[in-house]
């Protein structure tokens, strides 16, 4: 997410070879690199197939050590918008996420914020608004003012706190989207022994035993595991044809105890 990847020919085929496997769904922000992904995505893809829906993200901005900082005012989303579709080489993109940034309450400055995507959505430049980094406040405030087509915050077995958005999200067929699927760092869910256990028994990796659970709890998620790695992607994506039994399932839902 920050700066060039450490080999962009193997980054560009990467990319190619996970649409030829399927992925029809790449999460993306002009923040990231900053402006090097979308250029590397646009690279390995443009002319986009038909079914790939791009989306990204407005709300932050990195510095020059790779900090990241808000960019949130209501006139840096709009630029932040036009921005990716330059970047992307795109008329319109199928939906942005508005990445909030504070972490107060639903105010006068979200609305003025969801306005500008509503803006945006309204003049072509976005098929969808998103929200990212929001809690249940926010996406019930949010909910009176505009249809949001999905939500994308940090979850995984280990940390669950965004479960009630994820739930409120499945009661309204609202698209939820974790990231840190994985975990992040020394948080990573990779490394803990119960995870590690139940996909020995189950013949598969811990990381596909944890994408799999994502996918089992609730039919709205859609997953966006991040990875430089060619095995990775295969293993990532053999995940959706895994089966988690009762005992798997209720082993890694614990997790976050
Ligand atoms: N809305 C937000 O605020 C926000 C914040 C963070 C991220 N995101 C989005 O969420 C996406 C995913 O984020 P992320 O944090 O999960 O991805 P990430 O930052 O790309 O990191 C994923 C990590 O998991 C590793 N990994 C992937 N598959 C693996 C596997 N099968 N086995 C072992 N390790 C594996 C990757 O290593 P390898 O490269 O070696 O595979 C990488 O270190 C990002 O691409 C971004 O679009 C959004």
């Amino acid at each position: 997410m920050f700066g060039p990847p450490a080999d962009r020919a193997a980054a560009i085929s990467l990319l190619r070879e996970a649409v030829e496997h399927g992925v029809d769904h790449i999460d993306t922000a002009e923040y990231y690199g900053p402006v090097v992904v979308n250029e590397l995505i646009r690279e390995a893809l443009h002319p986009y197939p038909s079914e790939l829906v791009l989306v990204s993200k407005v709300g932050a901005a990195r510095g020059r050590r790779g900090e990241i900082f808000a960019a949130d005012q209501p006139d840096q989303l709009r630029r932040g918008i036009v921005d990716n579709l330059k970047s992307l080489g795109v008329d319109t993109l199928a939906a942005v996420n508005l990445r909030v940034m504070r972490a107060s309450a639903p105010d006068a400055f979200f609305d003025d914020q969801l306005q500008a995507m509503v803006s945006a959505r309204d003049d072509g430049l976005i098929g969808g608004v998103r929200l990212s980094n929001i809690s249940l406040d926010h996406l019930e405030h949010a909910l009176r003012f505009v249809d949001v087509a999905c939500v994308q915050n940090e979850f995984n077995p280990v940390d669950r706190a965004s479960q009630s958005v994820l739930e409120e999200c499945r009661r309204r067929d609202i698209a939820f989207v974790p990231f840190a699927p994985l975990g992040f760092g020394s948080t990573s869910v990779l490394r803990n022994p119960v995870l590690a256990r139940a996909a020995a028994r189950l013949g598969c990796t811990p990381a596909q035993a944890c994408l799999s659970w994502e996918l089992e709890i609730a039919p709205n998620v859609l997953l966006i595991p991040g990875t430089s790695s060619r095995h990775h992607l295969l293993e990532n994506l053999e995940a959706s044809r895994i089966h988690l039994d009762s005992d798997a399932l209720h082993s890694i839902s614990q997790l976050h105890r």
